[in-house]
């Protein structure tokens, strides 16, 4: 009886000890994990998780009731996704126009949905097409600013995926599929605002004094959203009518980077409020097509679109406005030597099936990242953004223990001859290659920075890529 109640007390004594531990150690996560303060000045100090930096390429998608009329006038706005704002906000004659000669005159905005049938969508499809770009994350429309919610919301009733036109909760399945079928990571765009939601017009209406609609729409769907698909980004907008106060975006936040599912991974960008944009939050977005041209301190984000346009699907469109491989590879180059990822977008048609014009810019990206991925992914900005001497070439850095390797991408090959580089100091042990080629090029350096590289001439079976041409000079010493 004494040894046995001696071992009782032994192992109370040891579950005593080990409880303690526990609630130190849970005291301790909460010190660390729970730390941000609903503050700007705290939730800036969260360092960006180091996915977002090293990934570069995202796509974009913009998909809802919109791409059913999927219309929209150069001379009026351009962009299709504010179709309804055009028709029934500005009114643009265009728009008013078209919807008198097409429709019957008590046609709204809300019959369109009918007609969102999703029949040729297959998320799968659409997860692998945007692995094959190269892109390294997803970026899905949620919801846009006409309101319609594109998953199985408890907060919206007749005005989403499930209930009306696709019947299907699209968010659910493309984050299945993103997740089973590729390594993007998944994230959401989310409006803050919804042009004619009843709550939101009345809290507009007394001057954003009230907060109806960010208490009882808002916020219960963006911790909905955060909770149940775990979201990897959260890229918000239609902040721009009220500050941060009134979309209590402080508070979301703190929450997201304290406890929820995605606090160590999650990344988010800037628009949190009138007052916030290009000051506060994640990446800078600061306005759409933000393309600085120079480096800048903070991590920034270009978000822009394949047709120049638009962000959502356009029966309109010519193929002059969509951007050529060329000019998106200019754009993507300059964007990560300046230190921004670029998000591209988009568009899909009312009936999800991809049409071969995106197809091809995303195999395209992705052919072209398959040969050159080397100086994009995970790479850094170097002391110099574009060369010093030659137009157009813009520069990447990796840097290995003490070596600094940099690349240079060259919009114009000459294809006979040399190149003159004046940013890059080579040292003794510096070689050049031009990527995808792998042959060592001979090259001279300059008296005291700079080198000219010498362009062997290439068979066409040679030439490692058709546009943008990346020459690896390693080992320099600035
Ligand atoms: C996502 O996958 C889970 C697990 O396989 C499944 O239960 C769920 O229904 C799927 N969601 C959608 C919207 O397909
Ligand atoms: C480098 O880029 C800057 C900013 O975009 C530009 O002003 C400058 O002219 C460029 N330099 C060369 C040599 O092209």
């Amino acid at each position: 009886m004494e040894s046995k109640s001696f071992i009782r007390d032994g192992l109370k004594l040891k579950s005593t000890s080990i409880l303690f531990l526990l609630l130190s150690i849970t005291q301790m996560t909460l010190l660390t994990a729970g730390h941000y303060k609903p503050t700007w000045e705290s939730l800036d100090s969260r360092p960006l998780p180091q996915w977002y930096d090293d990934a570069k390429l995202g796509i974009f998608v913009h998909w809802g009731v919109f791409s059913v009329p999927s219309f929209s006038l150069s001379s009026e706005e351009f962009s299709s996704e504010w179709f309804w704002y055009d028709w029934k906000g500005w009114r643009y004659p265009g728009v008013v126009n078209f919807m008198r000669k097409n429709y019957r005159p008590d046609f709204t905005y809300a019959d369109f949905a009918k007609a969102f049938t999703a029949e040729f969508f297959n998320a799968n499809e659409w997860a692998k097409l945007f692995q094959r770009s190269g892109a390294r994350y997803l970026v899905f429309v949620a919801k846009h600013h006409e309101g319609f919610n594109n998953w199985d919301s408890k907060y919206s009733f007749n005005w989403n995926s499930v209930d009306v036109g696709p019947k299907r909760d699209i968010v659910g399945e493309l984050m299945n599929a993103t997740r089973s079928q590729t390594d993007l990571k998944f994230g959401i765009y989310h409006s803050l605002y919804e042009w004619f939601n009843p709550l939101y017009m009345r809290d507009k209406s007394h001057l954003f004094l009230t907060q109806d609609f960010v208490e009882q729409k808002t916020l219960p769907e963006l911790y909905e959203l955060v909770n149940k698909y775990k979201p990897e980004i959260v890229w918000s907008d239609g902040d721009s009518e009220a500050p941060d106060v009134y979309w209590k975006s402080r508070e979301f936040l703190a929450w997201l980077y304290n406890s929820s599912p995605v606090k160590d991974t999650v990344v988010v960008n800037d628009r949190w409020g009138s007052n916030i944009g290009c000051h506060h939050g994640g990446f800078y977005t600061c306005g759409d097509r933000f393309d600085p041209g120079v480096l800048l301190a903070h991590k920034w984000e270009n978000a822009m679109t394949i047709d120049g346009h638009s962000w959502g699907f356009r029966r309109n469109a010519d193929l002059s406005d969509y951007l050529s491989i060329e000019e998106l590879l200019q754009t993507f180059v300059k964007t990560i030597s300046c230190g921004g990822n670029m998000l591209m977008n988009v568009g899909p048609p009312h009936h999800g099936h991809i049409t071969p014009i995106y197809e091809e810019r995303l195999r395209q990206m992705g052919s072209w990242l398959k040969v050159n991925g080397e100086a994009v992914y995970a790479s850094r900005t170097w002391n110099y953004q574009n060369d010093t001497e030659t137009p157009s070439v813009w520069y990447t850095k990796k840097t290995y223990a003490q070596n600094t390797d940099i690349y240079a991408f060259v919009f114009h090959l000459p294809e006979w001859g040399t190149l003159a580089l004046g940013a890059p100091t080579v040292s003794k042990k510096t070689q050049v290659t031009l990527l995808g080629h792998n042959m060592p090029l001979s090259f001279r350096p300059a008296p005291s920075q700079g080198l000219d590289i010498f362009i062997p001439p290439l068979s066409i079976s040679q030439i490692p890529c058709k546009w943008l041409w990346v020459f690896k000079i390693t080992a320099v010493t600035n």
